[in-house]
């Protein structure tokens, strides 16, 4: 499926509210030309909103919306050259699947044979190939959303959309279908756009991660930017699995001073309220002595390659990726080494990172 031309695509200063409510505010993103761009964020952070705005089922309050050089903000859906696959997969239940594939053509009046072979095609690239009399019902729910992607495929369209188009299946075939989608938005470069509350859909399939929370863009940037270079507070914690430890306290030049324990860190400043952010994987289990933070072992749970500790302190609780042979019991009385290239300070009002 060669021959598209890979186009940007740009949201420009749009808008977006349901009476009082503001779902989008402001919201600026370029995406590259055959870039695949994941859309992160919470439940209700105006993921779905976006969207439908760029396809046209839902219009902008304010702002444009633009696929390559055209703006397309007032134009209808179906002149807009995209694709989209939605959660429900939103199969036709009467049409069998080689129908439900074909239907965008058929719907533009492309001739039978030609239809047939692409159809053959589409089914093929998503392994259908042997299921094409079926109908919906008589499908697995992984089978039913290959159908709505080869029904997105079939079409070459300019843009691909996809709105979490995994979450309704189980984890082993969503991590199967991940690679899937991976390997086919590598192989087509069409630029894709797809919406997901998982982070770690988000990592592995991105080029870019753009992060929304409360219709506000947090950061854009590379998944490994995200997660090691992270813009804020929201960011760090909703970003890596046990979620970033953070610490409460204040800044006093470069030291970061806890109840219980003082921090050398990586940042000079002045704040009666600060956070202190590290990952479990730069923190590790030692002696009171030797720790950089004191306090007792509250949880130990076997993961199979490590072991998490969580440790209490004076007031927060620490996790730590430890090695899967440590042995430390419940009330055990623990020091927490912190990697120092692995700290990150926040102010504790609004959460900005402090540089
Ligand atoms: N048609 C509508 N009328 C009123 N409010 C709406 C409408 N559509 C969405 N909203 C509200 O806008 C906000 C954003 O909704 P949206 O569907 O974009 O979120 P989302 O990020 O896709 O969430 P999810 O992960 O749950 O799908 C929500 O608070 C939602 O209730
Ligand atoms: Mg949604």
């Amino acid at each position: 499926m060669a021959g598209n031309p890979q186009v940007p695509v740009r949201f420009d200063r749009v808008q977006k509210s349901f009476g009082p409510v503001k779902v989008l505010e402001d919201f600026n993103l370029d995406i590259n030309p055959g870039e695949f761009l994941v859309l992160l964020g919470a439940s209700g952070s105006g993921k779905t909103t976006a969207l439908r705005i760029l396809s046209g089922l839902e219009t902008a309050s304010g702002g444009r919306v633009l696929i390559g050089d055209r703006d397309v903000t007032n134009i209808l859906p179906k002149y807009r050259d995209i694709s989209m696959v939605f959660q429900s997969y939103a199969l036709y239940p009467h049409k069998t699947v080689a129908e439900n594939i074909g239907f965008p053509l058929k719907v533009r009046k492309v001739k039978a044979a030609e239809m047939d072979a692409a159809i053959r095609e589409a089914a093929a690239q998503v392994q259908l190939d042997q299921l094409l009399q079926r109908y919906p019902r008589e499908l697995s729910g992984g089978q039913r959303q290959r159908v709505a992607l080869a029904r997105a495929i079939i079409r070459r369209p300019s843009v691909f959309l996809m709105d979490e188009p995994l979450s309704n299946l189980d984890a082993k075939l969503r991590g199967h279908m991940r690679a899937e989608l991976k390997h086919m938005q590598e192989s087509f470069g069409i630029t894709t756009i797809y919406v997901t509350h998982d982070q770690i859909e988000a990592m592995t399939l991105a080029h870019r991660v753009a992060i929304l929370e409360k219709g506000v863009l947090q950061q854009l940037a590379t998944p490994a930017e995200i997660y090691n270079d992270p813009a804020n507070l929201f960011v760090a914690q909703f970003i890596g699995s046990p979620p970033m430890n953070i610490v409460h306290g204040a800044l006093q030049g470069e030291t970061f001073v806890a109840e219980g324990h003082e921090v050398k860190v990586p940042v000079k400043g002045r704040l009666d309220k600060a956070i202190l952010g590290v990952r479990p994987e730069d923190c590790s289990v030692t002696t009171p002595a030797k720790g950089d933070v004191m306090g007792e072992i509250f949880t130990n749970e076997l993961i199979g390659d490590h072991t998490l500790i969580t440790v209490k302190t004076a007031k927060d609780m620490i996790t730590v990726k430890a090695p899967k042979d440590y042995r430390g019991k419940t009330g055990d009385k623990i020091g927490v080494g912190l990697a120092k290239s692995g700290l990150y300070v926040f102010n504790g009002d609004g959460g900005a990172r402090i540089r």
